[in-house]
């Protein structure tokens, strides 16, 4: 078997040659390099894939690549983003970009959703770059990049898009269908943790990287207040576990008024049958969504893991995240780590939830696959929790194959064994993810650039919170 550091090294090599020049300059990384199959858009650099390379160029002192990416970026932000006349939300971010040539020159062409498979919104880039500027301010101690006009105009034009009053009365974010890493129809619209753990995380970047000044007064308190609620109703109404279960279990529904206990009129039928034999003793997760009459009890992975390294968990239910994990070890790393959702939606609700998608059948791809990118996500997370363990035995599962098997984008099966049916190889964060997770097992300090502590500054609203809500 080849040893971890060829592996890393080899990693390296593919991860160098996926770099997309702009003139001279890198910009980004393609999404793959599969020579085998029709490129489709992964040629492309996509925003949410870039993250986990950006790290990588960090760590390894490429930070050129990494501040290119958030300039030119930037400069797309502003572009014209429309479909059939319809202007988007100044504030979005593309989904991906590509280098074009015209008559000797270079330009960028982005794509906001307008050409994407399913005219799907991608609310996530905007989320992952502030998340991503904040690492590169971190990681460099260049905060006179993001302090620059044109960065804190990108900053305040995404706080205005995610913080516009809407017809909403709950703080987490209301989005689209496939508004994420799943950016295909899959029953992720509403309000889905996955996007709400990114909202959160981008939250506190954002109050990192305004600079002083009177707007960021006024955004300061209008971001700790949102920051407050948001937590408080992610870890109030998200949050199960066996107790939790129990409650549901027993609700009444059609309660009215400010005395319901059952708040969403969950109707305990609704529970699928699987959930009751899967909760662990110890240990539970983040449902997957919320709303009226609907809780998404799916585990979903990116949400969960994400919640526990920006701080949205308690420290005790991130203790419990990782529990369920490791103890529901084969379903959800099983053969590669790890898996995007669990359980599979089969037969009917396959048919209802993703429109008969045949690239989503039950354990394949965003149903249920497992994507080796989550691999670096586990492992920030176990770092922050003091679960190292978990990591290293999911890096040794993943050195396995992945080299082998030339690094897929996803993997087949209950258990993760099959590479994907319509997989890419050479898939660039597949790559990434592989020398990040090692890098964040052997310097755990790089987690703090990805990572959040408990918000102190807006405990003093929860306190408040709570009282209010006990005197009523
Ligand atoms: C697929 C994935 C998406 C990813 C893109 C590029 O569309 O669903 O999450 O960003 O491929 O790799």
């Amino acid at each position: 078997m080849r040893t971890k550091s060829y592996l890393v090294e080899e990693a390296w090599k593919l991860l160098e040659d996926s770099v997309v020049y702009f003139g001279d300059r890198p910009v980004g990384t393609v999404a793959a390099c599969d020579p085998t199959v029709e490129a489709l858009n992964y040629d492309q650099c996509f925003v949410r894939d870039f993250v986990s390379s950006a790290l990588v160029f960090l760590i390894r002192g490429r930070s050129d690549v990494v501040r290119n990416f958030l300039i030119e970026t930037l400069a797309l932000q502003s572009s014209d983003k429309q479909m059939d006349c319809f202007n988007a939300g100044r504030g979005l971010m593309p989904a991906s970009f590509k280098v074009k040539t015209w008559e000797g020159g270079q330009y960028l062409t982005a794509d906001f959703g307008e050409h994407a498979i399913g005219r799907v919104t991608p609310v996530d880039s905007c989320l992952w770059w502030l998340i991503l500027l904040r690492a590169y301010v971190k990681a460099t101690g260049d905060i006179d990049l993001a302090h620059q006009p044109e960065f804190q105009q990108g900053i305040l034009l995404i706080l205005k898009l995610c913080l516009a009053d809407r017809f909403d009365m709950y703080p987490t974010m209301l989005v689209p269908d496939g508004a994420f890493m799943i950016d295909r129809r899959m029953g992720v619209d509403g309000h889905p943790i996955e996007i709400q753990a990114l909202f959160y995380a981008s939250l506190r970047a954002a109050r990192e990287l305004l600079l002083p000044g009177y707007k960021r007064d006024i955004y300061i308190q209008i971001i700790n207040q949102r920051l407050s609620t948001l937590n408080y109703h992610i870890r109030q109404y998200y949050w199960l576990d066996l107790r939790r279960l129990n409650e549901i279990y027993r609700y009444r529904g059609e309660e009215f008024g400010e005395e319901a206990i059952n708040k969403f009129n969950i109707y305990p039928d609704s529970i699928p049958e699987w959930v009751a034999d899967w909760m662990p003793e110890r240990g539970g997760y983040l449902a997957g969504n919320l709303g009226p009459a609907r809780m998404d009890f799916r585990f979903f992975t990116l949400g969960n893991l994400m919640s526990v390294i920006s701080s949205l968990t308690t420290v005790q239910e991130s203790q419990g995240i990782m529990d369920l994990i490791e103890q529901r070890w084969q379903d959800l790393v099983g053969y590669m780590p790890m898996k995007i959702c669990y359980p599979a939606v089969v037969d009917l609700e396959w048919r209802i939830l993703t429109g008969c998608d045949p690239k989503n059948v039950p354990w394949s791809y965003h149903n249920g696959g497992n994507w080796p990118v989550l691999l670096w996500f586990l492992a920030a997370a176990a770092q922050k929790t003091g679960r190292q363990e978990m990591a290293w035995r999911a890096i040794e599962i993943a050195e396995r194959r992945l080299s082998e098997d030339a690094w897929p984008e996803y993997y087949d099966g209950r258990n993760g064994r099959l590479v994907g049916k319509a997989s890419r190889k050479y898939q660039t964060w597949s790559i990434a993810g592989f020398i990040l997770a090692n890098e964040l097992m052997e310097n755990p300090k790089y987690l703090s650039w990805i990572s959040f502590d408990e918000d102190t500054e807006m405990q003093e609203w929860l306190y408040r919170l709570k009282e209010l809500e006990a005197s009523s």
